[in-house]
This record gives structure tokens, sequence and C-alpha cells, in this order.
């Protein structure tokens, strides 16, 4: 009889350690980093992938977003992710070639893309695809892409035409295709980390910058900047990464999940984008900050002239055969 009771109580002790230690098994971590502010299209969407991450997987998965480059900045964020001191990122599309992912500066061409449809086309198609396959090799496995949206240049002088950039000092990220694109315009490019930028442009360390409005307007830049010329003349978006190795480790299941929450946050990230990029623009009119101006269509073909050499230019760079598959699968004309 004794030993019967022992045993039962031994079964129902181990039962009630295994319904305890799942109740209280630690949840899997991802912390995604991030280096724009949480009231931007990419900071909205971070949360709501944690939110709907979170949800599916009955706190299985804890994702922690770090915003405004608090865990990371740029040129750090990406060796934090291979060394897996961070699982997901989700970088500008102009921030793979130092990775030696240079097929991706193809997104940087300026006037590649008419609008959103045509890039859809090229990140929903097979180039999208083909490009995710260039990161496996570096321990990176490419999960999605989402919209921000169409630069503008923006400095403190006046700047209506080509022309008025020239010889001005103007931060852009690190690609060589923006390189080229400034030098096009006669300007001086300056590489620096996106945390650096407001800082830079107060103190003239440079003149100007392009950049979504979103991130103008979220940096505050309408403080330091003067002008902003609705150019939109190149696209920035981003593809959101993880550590391939930590990605591939987890249960199918929780892979599963998270796949739904990446493709539910896809479609937020590409609405509020649109929507962002025009309220912010309100926004910063309503400062009275600064001025902008909306070309014509004459003299956006102006600055599409003076820029549009940068394709032929960055051929041996990114690659022919990405370019082409870019401009077939968006009907480009020259
Ligand atoms: C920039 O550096 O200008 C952007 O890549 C920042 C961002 O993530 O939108």
């Amino acid at each position: 009889m004794f030993k019967k009771v022992t045993k039962s109580l031994a079964v129902l002790s181990a039962a009630s350690s295994f319904f305890v230690s799942c109740a209280f098994a630690e949840p899997i971590v991802i912390k995604f980093s991030h280096v724009v502010a949480v009231d931007t299209p990419k900071g909205q969407a971070a949360d709501f992938f944690k939110k709907r991450a979170e949800e599916l997987t009955k706190g299985k998965v804890k994702v922690e977003v770090y915003p405004n480059s608090q865990l990371y900045k740029d040129g750090e964020e990406m060796e934090a992710l291979q060394i897996g001191t961070v699982q997901m990122l989700a970088p500008s599309l102009a921030k793979f070639g130092p990775l030696g992912a240079k097929e991706f500066e193809v997104f940087d061409l300026p006037y590649i893309f008419n609008n959103e449809d045509d890039l859809h086309k090229v990140t929903a198609g097979p180039v999208g695809k083909m490009l995710f396959t260039k990161l496996e090799p570096k321990g990176i496995t490419g999960l999605a892409y989402w919209d921000n949206g169409f630069k503008s240049f923006s400095a403190n002088t006046p700047i209506k035409t080509p022309a008025d950039l020239k010889g001005k000092k103007l931060r852009i990220q690190s690609s060589k295709v923006l390189e080229a694109e400034i030098r096009a315009l006669k300007a001086i490019p300056q590489v620096m980390a996106f945390s650096e930028v407001y800082q830079a442009l107060q103190t003239g360390v440079v003149d100007g910058t392009e950049n979504p409005i979103s991130n103008f307007y979220t940096q505050k830049m309408q403080e330091v900047q003067k002008y902003l010329t609705l150019t939109e003349h190149g696209y920035l978006g981003y593809a959101v990464i993880v550590n391939k190795k930590f990605w591939d480790g987890l249960p199918a299941d929780v892979r599963g999940e998270l796949e739904t929450a990446m493709t539910e946050a896809t479609v937020y990230a590409n609405k509020i984008a649109k929507e962002k990029n025009i309220s912010d623009l309100e926004a910063v009119r309503k400062t009275g900050k600064t001025e902008i101006t909306t070309l014509t269509p004459a003299e956006r073909e102006v600055w599409r002239k003076a820029l549009l050499p940068v394709h032929k230019e960055m051929e041996s760079r990114i690659g022919k055969e990405t370019i082409e598959a870019v401009y077939k699968a968006t009907d480009f004309k020259n």
C-alpha cells in the first residue's frame, strides 16, 4: 500500500513538474533591431510583427524590438545578426552592398521604378526571390520586403534643378549606386550612419540629404533643412532578414506561425508606408520650417535625364542580368 502511494505521488510530482516546466518554459527570444523611429512605417510594422508573433505562438516566442539605433547602428547591425546577438533586422535595401550582396543596389538606381506597383512586381516576383538566395551563404535568410517610399532631396538652399546641388555635400546610405547618383549631380557623397544625420545637418558637416518623407519628418529634419524638393528620384525599402541558423533551428510549428505573422506584418507595413509618407508630408508642411517644392513633369524629366546614366555606369557592379530582370519585370522605358 505504502509503495503504491509513493509510486502515485512520484508520478503526480513528475506530471506536475512537466506541466510547470511547460507553463514556465522560457520563451524563444527574437531581438529585432532597427535604426528608425517607432512612428515610421518600419517601426510600426516591427511592433505589429511582435504583437502577432506573440499572439500566434501563444507566448512561445517573445519579440523584443529595439528602435532608433538603440542597440546597433548602421555598420554594426549586419554583423550583430551574423554572429547572432540579434536575430532579426530590416535594413534598407541600400545597405546590403558592404555585405557583398551588391545586386541589392539595383533598388537604388534612380528612377528605376515609376511607382509602388512597379516595385512590387520585383519584390514579389522572381527577382525578389533570387536576391534572397544571395544572402544564404552569408548565414542570413530573407523573409520579406517592406516598403517605405520614394526619396526626395533636401538642403538649406533652394533646389529646383540638378545644378542646384552642384558642389553640395550630401549624406547617403552605404551604397555605391547612391555614390554614383550623387556624383552624377556633381555633388559630394558622404556615407553616414542614419543615427548621425540630424547632427551632421545641424552642424553643417553635410549640406543636405535624400529621404522618404516619413524618415525626414520623424528625424525632425525640418528643423535643420530649409528646402525639400519632391524629386522622388529613388526608392527606399527594406528586407526583413533573420539569422539563418536561428531560423532553421526553430521548431517547424513555431516557424510556420512566425511566417504567418510576417505575412500579415508585410501587408500592414506596405499599407501604412503609403499613408505615413502622405501624412508626414502634411506634418512637415504644417511646421512651416521647410519649404516644399513640387516638380512639374517637365522639371522631373530634367532630373531623370541627369540621373539615368547611373544605370549604365553601375552595370558592372550590380550585374547586367539583375538590372535587365528588373527592367523586364517593370517594363522599364528609358
Ligand atoms: C537611412 O539610413 O537613411 C535609412 O536606411 C534608414 C531606414 O532604415 O529607413
